[in-house]
């Protein structure tokens, strides 16, 4: 009976074997014959009920079919591994690539880095001071009369009475001086804050790069030479530039420092507003009084100080005509740099 049984299972498997064609129909004929409750199992379960006499060939013919679909299966299980394992390392090399995007330097750093290396050349040292300032190195230490306008929370964030963020780098020139004596020559770059309206134009932060240079017999022409020079190296060559006369509290005599405009070169367009010049920064002599608050001697000691916007600065080379556009970290304004 058993004997007839083993050889119905034979005959089936073997039908049904060749017609395994993937993983999904292995696993299915595993379940079927060699799981715990397949069909081998069930045949051996039955062992019991064989007689005796019959018992020894029933035996043998039952391990023969477990070992025939065992070595079945174990030849089939081997082709579809190799088979998955070559699907894998297939490359189609007609898909498109995929696109990595890697950050870059913001403008804004690429630009104080340019204005850096210009000045480190002329043999200037960098220092930064606090954007939380008091009203003492803001403004007081600078000159600015009780009364100047910038004092007004119109245009200032105060934080408390004495104390509100920065205007301008021009504080960080005091603090240079009480710590060194002259010679001193260094830039001061850092962030600023201004009370104003949010436009095109004019952003409530920025940054600014202050310059200063404190020695004996230092003179007017050297600041001219030094803005020149540096103008040269950072927008080019060939262009014109002009001193005009102009005022700030902290020094005497005052100047701004306009360029030709490189995109009419004079001739007068939207960007320089058709006076064919664009303002780059401001400078002058430092005020005696401002060395008298560091505690340098006026008689002694003379030096010029220079200050301009790195916002404008990227603005004026690149042709930039919002200054929001720098601080809404927009992909499509940042890739272009
Ligand atoms: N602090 C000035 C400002 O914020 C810029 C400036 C002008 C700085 C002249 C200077 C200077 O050191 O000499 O507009």
């Amino acid at each position: 009976m058993l004997l007839e049984k083993i050889q119905d299972i034979r005959n089936e498997f073997r039908k049904e074997f060749p017609s395994i064609k993937n993983a999904a129909d292995l696993e299915n004929l595993r379940i079927k014959y060699l799981s715990r409750n397949g069909l081998v199992s069930s045949l051996f379960d039955e062992m019991k009920n064989v007689s005796r006499e019959e018992r020894p060939s029933a035996g043998k013919e039952l391990n023969s079919l477990r070992d025939e679909i065992n070595a079945g299966f174990l030849q089939l299980k081997e082709k579809f591994s190799k088979e998955e394992s070559k699907e894998k390392v297939l490359i189609d090399p007609t898909l498109p690539g995929r696109i990595v995007n890697y950050g870059s330097t913001h403008i804004l750093t690429k630009t104080l880095e340019d204005i850096k290396a210009v000045f480190k050349g002329l043999g200037f040292s960098v220092y930064e001071g606090p954007e939380l300032e008091s009203d003492y190195y803001n403004f007081e230490a600078l000159n600015f009369q009780p009364d100047h306008p910038a004092r007004d929370m119109q245009d200032t964030f105060f934080v408390s009475k004495d104390f509100l963020l920065r205007t301008h780098t021009s504080p960080v020139q005091i603090r240079v001086m009480e710590k060194m004596k002259p010679p001193v020559r260094a830039i001061m770059p850092g962030r600023v804050y201004r009370n104003e309206a949010v436009s095109a134009r004019s952003y409530c932060m920025f940054h600014q790069v202050e310059g200063l240079y404190i020695d004996t017999d230092v003179t007017f022409a050297e600041l001219k030479g030094t803005l020149v020079s540096f103008a040269e190296q950072f927008y080019g060559e060939g262009l014109k530039y002009r001193f005009r006369a102009s005022y700030f509290p902290f020094t005497e005599p005052s100047a701004e420092m306009d360029i030709s405009c490189y995109i009419c070169k004079g001739a007068g367009c939207r960007v320089c507003k058709f006076s064919g010049w664009i303002e780059i920064l401001g400078c002058g002599m430092v005020d005696p009084n401002v060395l008298k608050y560091v505690g340098y001697d006026p008689e002694k000691y003379t030096g010029y100080a220079f200050g301009m916007g790195i916002e404008r600065t990227t603005m004026n080379k690149y042709g930039i005509h919002d200054i929001r556009l720098f601080f809404e970290n927009d992909i499509r304004f940042l890739k272009q740099f």
